[in-house]
């Protein structure tokens, strides 16, 4: 036994390849191998029943040591052995399947409201989401201690920096850089310091519009919407204004849709038939006048689209913490063909 174990690891000391240690197992473990010989080749009936348990045991002893040597030895092999170049084509390979994206369902949304209003005649434009203290609220008629100011729960940043509560920010900033008469879309994201429950959320996407230009009216106002409302939901749509109140407006409304589920009559989602869908207004004069443009030869219409609850109507969605919980699989649902 000694003998055979002194072999075994001359051996596997120059045993340089897989094969070649594959068959230095077949030599000493295999059918016809020296120790499986040596067991099978023992004389039992000269033995005494001590040296017989001797001899298993010690045979035993053997075969563990031979089979751990092996193992070892294969470990230390496989670890040097030379991998495959990364250049080398692998046929056997399996095929990579490959991932389809898909748009986030704002996104859709957006996009299909940018097409509608550019079809209008509007520019698209895209403002900063931090933005100054400025354009979000004193440009708007929204001075320091104004009570408005507590509607909308502000995340502050330094130097007079915000990151903008509506996406309203960009009427003035627009109108000063275009002048009038214009007509233009601001889709963006918002920021409110809310606590998150399944309708709110302190991240969302706003559309804010106007038009500016000489003799424009509430009537240009509902048409517009009407126009657009009707494209967004594929069919006619019924509107009614109701007083609403916004410094950056006078006169301001609350827009409200007729329950496209229960055409008016009234329903678990709409309640009394109407939906608060659009918030909006004539541009308050002193709005224009930050912008350096005459109240007395032009007036303006604007309005908020709530893009966020626009994508949520849409698309049938019923908590909004899914939009920003940056799960791809609730963007696989949502085709870019939708
Ligand atoms: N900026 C307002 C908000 O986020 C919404 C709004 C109200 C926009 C009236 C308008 C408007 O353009 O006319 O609450």
């Amino acid at each position: 036994m000694e003998k055979i174990k002194e072999l075994l690891l001359q051996a596997l000391s120059s045993a340089t390849s897989l094969d070649a240690l594959e068959k230095i197992r077949i030599d000493f473990l295999g059918r016809k191998g020296s120790i499986t010989t040596l067991a099978k080749n023992a004389d039992f009936s000269k033995m005494s029943v001590e040296e017989k348990k001797g001899f298993g045991q010690k045979l035993n002893e053997l075969k563990t040591f031979a089979t751990a040597k092996l193992v070892e030895m294969q470990e230390r092999l496989q670890a040097s052995a030379p991998r495959r170049k990364s250049n080398e084509l692998d046929l056997t390979a399996p095929g990579k399947g490959r991932r389809l994206g898909a748009l986030h369902p704002i996104t859709l949304a957006q996009m299909e409201l940018e097409d509608i209003f550019q079809g209008m005649g509007f520019s698209v434009v895209y403002g900063p989401e931090i933005e100054s203290e400025y354009f979000c609220f004193e440009a708007l008629n929204i001075p320091h201690d104004h009570p408005a100011r507590d509607m909308q729960d502000t995340f502050w940043l330094k130097n007079q920096l915000i990151l903008r509560t509506h996406t309203s920010a960009n009427q003035v900033r627009t109108l000063l850089r275009f002048g009038a008469p214009i007509r233009a879309i601001f889709p963006g994201r918002c920021f409110r310091y809310e606590s998150i429950d399944p309708s709110h959320e302190n991240t969302f996407y706003q559309c804010e519009g106007l038009v500016v230009d000489k003799n424009i009216s509430v009537a240009n106002l509902i048409a517009v919407m009407k126009t657009i409302l009707s494209q967004v939901f594929k069919r006619d749509v019924k509107v009614r204004l109701r007083p609403g109140y916004f410094p950056f407006v006078e006169p301001g409304f609350e827009l409200d849709l007729n329950c496209l589920i229960c055409g008016g009559k009234g329903c678990p989602t709409c309640g009394d038939g109407w939906i608060e869908l659009i918030p909006c207004g004539l541009i308050h004069p002193e709005v224009l006048r930050h912008a350096g443009i005459d109240p007395k030869e032009y007036s303006g219409f604007a309005f908020g689209v709530g893009l966020t609850r626009l994508a949520m109507m849409k698309f049938g969605i019923r908590d909004i913490r899914y939009l920003n919980c940056g799960d791809l699989r609730v963007n696989e649902q949502f085709s870019v063909l939708a």
